[in-house]
């Protein structure tokens, strides 16, 4: 089938009250007409995502914002000017005729425009903003290509639009414009460096911490197999019956007798280990091995968003 010809078709199915995965630069979104909350309330079932956790709302047109929300501070203006569309979510007050579903209940709406061609197409034929969150199962890891989709959705979804591996693979970025105040709910695709260089310095106030938004679980982004993110090789005796795995975010020093090892980029480049990260975890995860070790990298630029995902995928607790 010809993209148009899917897109078209996609695009039916979400004016018809439908569900539809399609690609993002970020991570695949599933998505459904954002104003009609029975289509919504699908995603929520097929994900068995709890009502309590709000979706961002996807537009093509950066003019559309003003339809959705109340007011836009100039911070969040100027923001959205230079990055979209782009890997940036800002949250604000939104406007009544949004459903309750979609914001769980919230006085306010996360949105943002996509850069993914597939995106904005689906959107304008659309007619109509769509609500999504990622396309995978509640609490597991976000799906960076159309068969991560199929894998765990593909006979409760009317349609996957396949737009090959997503370019940026960390989620966007989560901006919050309560009180004036541009705050930081979740690292992602643009970096925080990048956002300050526009709007200057922005209070960090990541949701795990943040009970206004109660979507971000501390443990969110997990494969079945434990990873360990905070080990040295002093400890590595213990796990010698244990058939390891590592996931390096460049080509490791030496070889430590693992089953398997995923090099995030042999060149360091945190773009490209951002892109690798969802898959490189699940490749890990399949192969039925006792545990995942995890190389920590720097946290600047990219590498906060690949690092909250890796301690997300770590942490104990719910
Ligand atoms: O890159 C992305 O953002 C991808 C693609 C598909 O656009 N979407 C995505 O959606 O990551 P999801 O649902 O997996 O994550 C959205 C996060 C959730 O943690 C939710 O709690 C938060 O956004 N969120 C949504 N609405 C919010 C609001 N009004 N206030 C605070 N947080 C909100
Ligand atoms: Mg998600």
């Amino acid at each position: 089938m010809k993209d148009a010809e899917a897109i078209r078709q996609a695009a039916e199915i979400i004016r018809q009250g439908g569900i539809v995965a399609f690609p993002t630069e970020t991570v695949y979104g599933l998505g459904a007409d954002a104003y009609n909350p029975l289509a919504v309330a699908r995603i929520f079932e097929v994900k068995r995502r709890p009502y309590f956790d709000p979706l961002i709302v996807h537009i093509a047109d950066p003019g559309h914002l003003r339809k959705l929300v109340k007011e836009i501070p100039s911070g969040a203006k100027r923001l959205t000017e230079k990055l979209w569309p782009g890997p940036l979510t800002v949250v604000l007050l939104k406007e009544e005729n949004i459903p309750d579903i979609v914001t769980a209940g919230l006085p306010t709406v996360a949105v943002r425009m996509p850069d993914h061609p597939m995106a904005l197409s689906l959107i304008k034929v659309s007619e109509c903003p769509i609500a999504a969150p990622s396309a995978n199962l509640f609490g597991y890891l976000s799906p960076t290509t159309a068969e991560h989709v199929q894998e765990q959705l593909d006979d409760q979804v009317d349609l996957i639009l396949n737009g090959g591996p997503c370019s940026v693979g960390v989620e966007s970025t989560i901006v919050s414009f309560l009180k004036n105040r541009p705050r930081l709910l979740r690292p992602g695709g643009v970096t925080l460096e990048e956002i300050e260089s526009i709007v200057g310095k922005i209070e960090i106030n990541l949701i795990k911490d943040n009970p206004s938004a109660p979507g971000m679980f501390p443990r969110h982004y997990a494969p079945r197999t434990p990873i360990v993110l905070d080990w040295d090789e002093t400890r590595l005796d213990s796990y010698k019956d244990k058939r390891i795995g590592f996931l390096a975010f460049q080509e490791p020093a030496h070889f430590l007798g693992f089953e398997h090892i995923e090099v995030l980029s042999k060149k360091g480049d945190f773009r490209e280990a951002a892109a690798n990260l969802f898959s490189a975890i699940r490749r890990l995860d399949v192969l039925d091995l006792d545990l995942i070790l995890a190389e920590a990298v720097p946290e600047a630029g990219l590498g906060r968003a690949i690092m909250d995902r890796l301690r997300r995928a770590t942490s104990k607790g719910e």
